[in-house]
């Protein structure tokens, strides 16, 4: 698809689709309140086109609720959308991107060609220009990449429509949106695949070739530098499967970068990457097991995030460190009972790590990554993980869970997820939950038993975040769309992308490094 950005009279555009937003004016909480539906547009051909419908009550304006009109009068138009927003109080940046994309959803499986989105008015124009790319772009993606008889439905242009003289303004946040969405897709696509496809090592051919392509340094390392640096948690997790393991180090210099002089944060993006999670020794059971191609989900996140970074040119340094594998039951496979040790932290020895459930991998994965991203220099660490079930029992699926140990961070974080729509909810830390994973044997166990099971998880890898002010996201429960909705398909959701970049770029320094 296609995406443009221009500013026309509406009425003169002849496309399929012409969709325009709506809001409700009513403000009465009387529960037999009409709603009183309003354009988002100043086209008094547009207006006029839908007064009649408007007036009938037929159409609420609720979020993301739709109105057809064909051959609708005065207009170029095949076909005249009206999409709601909700509330006219409620009509966020947010309701705009998905508004977008139920327009681009409505078209598709309607072989509609080509779509033009009127910016609706009386909004930031700048902020619903990239939230409108976001959501069309978004909106494009569909899972279906392996069906033989995959036909196309797609659109083959968008064009998002500035009001008369509004167009410089929506400029950047056009481009903008544009990094974010191709970003989130890139991830997207690298989640759907199948985990015969998508290994470690292709998973590592991949951020390569990304990074290769966006101008950021790259490292791809398997088994042997696991040994040589010693990550024992990382190894005991890999060493199950035939599939080698993949260590991936993609590094972003900000311009007039000098690694003699900078004194700005290292920013440290951690991803789990387990290509598929048998459960190992602890096997899963077999239904659903098909889902857990997508336990790699928070490395796309990370991959993806990198991949707008180096298009949007932050002014500080990001080290993005991913460890990538299998879990898989095997003769060679770790066990329940087993002792594994983390790679050494500078010159403190490793953890020693009872192992007592195989299935609680991605915690020991991440143990290694964390301590090796504070060992290439990272002074602020962020991980995403679909870290635990009981991060889904908690939060479902509407919002992914969030921990800190530091509120100055966390704080960031929650400004970047304002703009990008996503949802996160902090979750607590403390000692009492960190007695849970004390070992009778070792320094640490890797599970906590039944309850708060998310919060134990992030207690463990909280251990090897030292004293770095970090972040942890686990998107056990939002990584992957159950249901479709009418901006977006369901599959995987590509969660956190847009936020982790956004945050990375709260660290911004002002003066060049
Ligand atoms: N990858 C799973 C967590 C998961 C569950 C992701 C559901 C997506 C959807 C993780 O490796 C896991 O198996 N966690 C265990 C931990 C337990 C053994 C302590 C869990 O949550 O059951
Ligand atoms: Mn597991
Ligand atoms: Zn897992």
């Amino acid at each position: 698809m296609k995406m443009h950005l221009a500013s026309e009279q509406l009425s003169g555009l002849a496309v399929d689709l012409l969709a325009v937003c709506a809001v409700d004016d009513q403000t009465s909480k009387e529960k037999d309140a009409r709603p009183q539906p309003a354009l988002l547009t100043s086209d008094a051909a547009l207006q006029s086109a839908a007064s009649a419908v408007l007036a009938s009550g037929e159409f609420k304006a609720a979020a993301n609720e739709t109105l057809l009109l064909h051959a609708p009068a005065g207009l170029a138009a095949k076909r005249l959308l009206i999409v709601g927003l909700g509330k006219r109080a409620k009509a966020t940046t947010h309701a705009v991107r998905t508004a977008a994309g139920t327009s681009v959803r409505f078209c598709k499986p309607r072989t509609l060609r080509n779509l033009a989105f009127a910016l609706p008015e009386g909004l930031d124009v700048a902020s619903s220009a990239q939230a409108a790319a976001e959501g069309a772009m978004l909106a494009d993606f569909d899972p279906d990449t392996y069906r033989s008889d995959r036909k196309d439905l797609g659109l083959h242009a968008c064009t998002l429509v500035a009001a008369d003289g509004q167009l410089a303004a929506a400029q950047t946040g056009f481009e903008e949106g544009m990094i974010f969405a191709e970003a989130q897709n890139f991830a997207r696509v690298q989640v759907n695949e199948p985990p015969n496809v998508l290994t470690p090592t292709v998973l590592g051919q991949r951020a390569a070739e990304m990074a290769q392509a966006a101008g950021l340094k790259w490292d791809v390392y398997s088994s042997e530098k696991l040994h040589e640096l010693k990550m024992g948690a990382f190894w005991a997790v890999a060493k199950g499967s035939e599939e080698p393991p993949a260590l991936i180090v993609l590094t972003y210099e900000p311009e007039g970068y000098n690694a003699a002089t900078y004194n700005g944060p290292v920013v440290g993006l951690v991803g789990k990457g387990i290509t598929f999670d048998t459960g190992g020794i602890s096997i899963k059971p077999a239904d659903g097991m098909e889902k857990m191609k997508y336990d790699m989900a928070g490395s796309a996140a990370m991959l993806g995030a990198m991949h707008a970074i180096a298009r949007l040119k932050p002014q500080v340094k990001v080290i993005c460190v991913v460890c990538s594998a299998e879990n898989m039951p095997d003769g060679k496979a770790y066990k329940p009972g087993d002792i594994a040790t983390s790679m050494p932290d500078g010159a403190k020895p490793g953890k020693s790590i009872e192992i007592i459930n195989t299935d609680a991998e991605g915690r020991l994965v991440l143990a290694d990554g964390l301590t090796y991203a504070r060992q290439l220099g990272c002074t602020h660490l962020i991980d995403a993980a679909t870290l635990t079930g009981a991060c889904v029992v908690a939060l479902g699926m509407v919002n992914a869970g969030a921990f800190s140990n530091d509120d100055a961070t966390f704080r960031q974080f929650e400004s970047a997820y304002e703009i990008t729509g996503e949802k996160f909810w902090r979750l607590p830390l403390g000692d009492e939950y960190f007695d849970l994973i004390r070992s009778d044997i070792a320094d640490i166990k890797n599970t906590g038993g039944r309850w708060g099971g998310a919060v134990t998880a992030a207690e463990f890898l909280k251990v090897f975040v030292a004293d770095t002010p970090w972040i942890h996201l686990d998107i056990a429960g939002m990584a992957w769309i159950e249901d479709s909705r009418p901006y977006i398909a369901k599959g995987p959701s590509g969660v956190a992308v847009r936020t982790i970049a956004e945050w990375v770029r709260t660290f911004e320094t002002t003066t060049k490094p």
